[in-house]
């Protein structure tokens, strides 16, 4: 009766699997996008630790409504489009971290009779799979020069050709800081250029808002293209995780904000879509979010916290660079031109299987999460990658 089959495994988390049964007590991870400290462990913030103990055993095992915890909703579109932004136009509603944003907002496109999504080439995997279970088709447009990994800029001039090229009523999912896998983002000049042409081609945009803090290092810099986007009076949907920035990756904490003068009616849709898929959102995680940006003093801890895990990975930046130069004698500017939590490293396929032999790990495309560097491991990831690009 149940005949299928098989289905690939998800490339990331497969890549985790390989790591978690090697052996050697050599082995590096540098796959999965989750921040670990200096000494390699996973981090709880103190805001959230802090937190966990306001909302204490009172905390009350109730439902949410469907759209999720109002209070939770206020303070993440205050965080998102930044303090003093005229929201009159805002209505949201939580989801299932990023990924369960982005779900709402793809089924959302379907329902409005959009056929087919883009995302850039490349991106994160999920994109398209999350297009594709929509019921939509995927494409993708120009991000990277992909011929030349090692001076990662934006290919813009293709990227705006590309979205010229779309036609009214497609979709179009845009990083709105921090892109994964490239660590690249457009410049605020190029940012003006996207909404433009978004706007005049008739596009619907979701903003994938996944990583804020983690650019800049500061939370407010880091909502630019958003706030660019919101001055535009164009509609469009902004879907925010706080897995990373709270590093809450297991609780499933995020929001869908619309911008329409229809907002109301869109997040009535979309509530639709929730009470059909999981009812209402899980309230822990939302809880600790709200306990933090409403209290002065945990917010300003968590904003220090975000900077220090930025600034941790950008000196994790400068010492990849500083170590592969000195061992290859090439140049590896890109990877402290690069920013966010991942670098594009520029290894080919063949290269990562190498360093893969001897047990450090990274994505297929040669993606490695900063985060998962230390001063620790820092030596031998650089010794084994400069060993691959050099034999
Ligand atoms: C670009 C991008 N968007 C969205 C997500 C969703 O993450 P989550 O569902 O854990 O919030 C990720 C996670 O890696 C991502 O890299």
């Amino acid at each position: 009766m149940f005949s299928l089959p098989p289905t690939p495994e998800d490339p990331v988390f497969a890549l985790n699997r390989l790591f978690t049964s090697d052996p050697s007590p050599l082995k590096i991870s540098c796959g999965i996008g989750a921040y670990r400290d200096n000494s390699g462990n996973p981090t709880v913030l103190s805001c959230v630790k802090k937190a966990k103990e306001i909302i204490g055993a009172e905390s009350q095992n109730e439902y949410l409504p469907i759209a999720g915890d109002a209070e939770f909703l206020r303070l993440s579109r205050e965080l998102c489009f930044g303090d003093g932004s005229d929201l009159s136009n805002v209505e949201s509603i939580q989801s299932l971290s990023g990924t369960g944003g982005l779900y709402l907002s793809l089924k959302l496109l379907k329902k409005l009779g959009c056929k087919k999504v883009y995302a850039s080439n490349p991106t994160w995997g999920n994109h398209k799979s999350l297009t594709l279970n929509a019921g939509l088709e995927y494409s993708t447009y120009t991000y990277l020069d992909l011929s030349n990994l090692k001076t990662p800029e934006i290919d813009f001039k293709n990227l705006i050709q590309d979205l010229e090229g779309m036609q009214k009523g497609e979709g179009v999912i845009l990083q709105a800081c921090g892109h994964n896998p490239t660590g690249v983002d457009p410049s605020e000049g190029e940012w003006e250029e996207i909404v433009e042409v978004c706007g005049r081609k008739g596009l619907y945009v979701i903003l994938d808002n996944a990583y804020q803090g983690f650019a800049s290092g500061s939370p407010s810099s880091d909502s630019l293209s958003i706030r660019k986007f919101l001055s535009s009076s164009l509609d469009f949907l902004v879907c925010c995780s706080y897995a990373k920035n709270f590093g809450l990756y297991g609780q499933r904490v995020g929001a869908v904000h619309v911008v329409s003068s229809e907002s109301k009616n869109v997040v009535d849709a979309m509530k639709q879509i929730a009470r059909a898929t999981y009812s209402n959102p899980p309230k822990y995680g939302s809880d600790i979010v709200k306990t933090v940006l409403g209290s002065s003093e945990l917010r300003e801890d968590w904003i220090s916290e975000v900077g220090e895990m930025s600034s941790r990975i950008k000196s994790m930046r400068l010492a990849i660079r500083e170590k592969l130069e000195e061992k290859t004698g090439t140049s590896w500017k890109h990877v402290t031109d690069q920013i966010g939590m991942f670098s594009y490293t520029g290894l080919s396929k063949e290269q990562v299987m190498k360093c893969r032999e001897e047990s450090v790990y990274m994505l297929d495309s040669g993606r490695i999460s900063v985060a998962g560097v230390n001063e620790g491991n820092l030596e031998r990831i650089c010794e084994v990658i400069g060993k691959a690009v050099e034999e």
